[in-house]
């Protein structure tokens, strides 16, 4: 009787503390910011004088956007900051935002969740969007780098 018992506490107890295990590694990924594969928020992003075109950028950015990439898409809790070299243009050109806000994005490069389709957006807009999104990167020293992800 002892014996059973044992042989079928055992595989739960290892398998709780597995799992357990696994829960601690993935809640420790998505941690308020203060992790190396969080994208830093950047409080003090360079705002140049923007172009007439990106200035309207700005007006769509801050209503469509804002809430999860940030002012001046310096990032949040709830999205990566657009300002980063990652989404320099050769690595996400504006076809890629213009995807992300049009069908969502799976998250793949941090911890903060999904994408949702942004409602209501049209490809017009994004574009206009992403002319503000670059000027700001161009500002803040982001070059274009060919596409060289493994
Ligand atoms: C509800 C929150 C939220 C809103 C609103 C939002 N985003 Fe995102 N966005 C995210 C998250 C989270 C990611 C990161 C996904 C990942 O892990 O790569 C992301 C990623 C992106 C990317 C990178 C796509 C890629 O291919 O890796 C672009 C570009 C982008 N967003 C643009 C926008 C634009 C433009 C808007 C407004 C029209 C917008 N986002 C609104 C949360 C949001």
């Amino acid at each position: 009787m002892l014996k059973k018992i044992r042989g079928l506490f055992m595989p739960i107890l290892i398998g709780g503390v597995m799992i357990g295990g696994i829960f601690i590694l993935f809640s420790g990924g998505n941690g308020a910011g203060n992790g190396p594969s969080q994208s830093p928020s950047l409080a003090n992003v360079i705002v140049p004088e923007l172009s007439l075109l990106a200035q309207q950028g700005e007006e769509l950015f801050n209503v469509n956007c804002a809430a999860c990439h940030g002012d001046n898409a310096g990032g949040t809790d709830n999205g990566p900051a657009l300002v980063h070299d990652i989404y320099n243009p050769g690595h996400h050109p504006d076809q890629a935002f213009v995807r992300a806000a049009i069908t969502g994005v799976r998250a793949h490069h941090w911890g903060f969740g999904n994408m949702p389709p942004v409602e209501g957006i049209t490809q017009e807009e994004v574009l206009v969007i992403a002319r503000y999104v670059r000027e700001l990167q161009q500002a803040n020293g982001i070059a274009t780098l060919p596409h060289d992800m493994q």
